[in-house]
């Protein structure tokens, strides 16, 4: 018998395929399995009809034109061409602005080119893991070709002032960038109401699959100069070499057209099922601090980030068998390494350890929401009761 499955609380981690995603998909593994480039014959003729529909659902959930879509690996690879693309176009000496709180696809590659001679500002975050509009505007120089800064985070679900933080760059004709890869799916994200030049996202966070992802580019007035990162072919304006994943690509369009039908009443259940969540814990634990914004609404729908102090965060996550949760101590990327995000913060690191990341997702229903309070509370307990002893 196959033990059972933990219940799955990581829908910032990834999120499970949705059953229609994969029926659009199928095809493109075994009858229409045509490259998108053979122009000349019906195989290649039904995968470019497909790879355009696609383009076109990515590009209307976001307010953007087909023609701004790049499709790429991932949200790391966009980030990757995003800002090494920008920089590597701009002169020696170019300055380039990230902050603390990035996705370590952003903050990785500062540092990369930090080496490489790219003047870079890393701005600090607040204790809410929110960036400062303002400290934007005053880090700013002549030199400047990049700013970047997320939507929505990825750890606390806190949702950065990207309007107000567009518009700055915009007003010293500096080029913005967002990696928008956590806010779709759970927020309205219409990138034409802001001056965003550049934005980031994947497809495996929206019930997609996994390994297709997209950089926007607007056709801004700004036009940021982009050098290619993936040389061969020039598919995607030049921008990204390789043949297309036709079946990714549909299946990400086809999660894009479902985000477009579905985010709204997703959102308020994820809110819903968070509220039940947060409630449920620290009416039973009332020392336990929220990590990220304070009002459910100025976070991500689902997102919850909770500290159990005065207990040992390494046993937290060990013990937590029947949910599946992330936790500070080691956060989602390879290297296992407490959350950098957290520490951003300002969080000490005994906090930053016994912390838990909890991820509600379209599957989540009530009942799992009540065995994963009893989960956290049980086990906080008796690691509290272990501790006295
Ligand atoms: C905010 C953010 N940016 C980028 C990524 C990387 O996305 P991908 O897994 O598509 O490379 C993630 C995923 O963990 C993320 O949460």
């Amino acid at each position: 018998m196959t033990p059972e499955l933990p219940i799955y609380l990581d829908h910032q981690s990834t999120t499970p395929v949705d059953a229609r995603v994969l029926a659009a998909m199928l095809p493109y593994f075994y009858e229409q399995y045509g490259n998108a480039s053979s122009h000349h014959h019906a195989y290649g003729q039904a995968a470019r009809a497909a790879v355009t529909t696609a383009r076109e659902q990515v590009a209307e959930l976001l307010g953007v034109a087909p023609r701004e879509v790049i499709f790429t690996s991932g949200a790391t690879e966009a980030n990757n061409l995003a800002i090494k693309g920008c920089l590597a176009a701009a002169p020696p000496g170019s300055h380039l602005i990230v902050n603390a709180a990035e996705h370590k696809s952003v903050l990785d590659v500062a540092t990369k080119l930090a080496s490489r001679g790219i003047e870079v500002t890393i701005l600090p975050v607040s204790t809410q893991g929110l960036v400062d509009p303002e400290a934007i505007r005053e880090a700013i120089r002549p030199n400047t070709v990049l700013v970047s800064a997320m939507l929505g985070n990825n750890e606390v679900g806190s949702i950065n002032p990207i309007a107000e933080i567009a518009n700055i760059c915009a007003a010293r004709d500096v080029p913005f960038h967002s990696d928008i890869t956590q806010a779709v799916g759970r927020i309205p994200v219409g990138l034409s109401a802001w001056p965003i030049d550049l934005a980031s996202l994947t497809a495996h966070k929206v019930y997609g699959p996994k390994g297709i992802g997209a950089l926007i580019k607007r056709r801004s007035s700004r036009q940021p100069a982009l050098e290619s990162q993936l040389d061969g072919g020039g598919h995607e304006n030049s921008l990204r070499g390789g043949t297309l994943p036709v079946p990714l690509i549909v299946g990400f369009g086809q999660a894009c057209e479902l985000v477009r039908q579905l985010r709204a009443a997703d959102a308020m259940r994820l809110r819903e099922l968070a509220v039940q969540l947060e409630q449920g814990i620290r009416s039973q634990l009332p020392e336990v601090t929220l990590n990220g914004p304070p009002l459910i609404e100025d976070r991500l729908p689902g997102n919850l980030n909770l500290s159990f102090g005065g207990i040992d965060g390494d046993r937290l996550l060990s013990r937590m068998t029947r949910i599946a949760v992330s936790s500070g101590a080691a956060s989602s990327s390879a290297e296992a390494e407490p959350s950098h995000v957290l520490r951003a913060m300002s969080l000490g690191d005994q906090l930053v350890r016994a912390s838990l990341r909890f991820g509600i997702g379209r599957p989540t229903t009530s009942a799992d929401i009540e065995i994963a309070i009893n989960e956290v509370v049980t086990v906080v307990r008796d690691l509290r009761s272990m501790r006295r002893n």
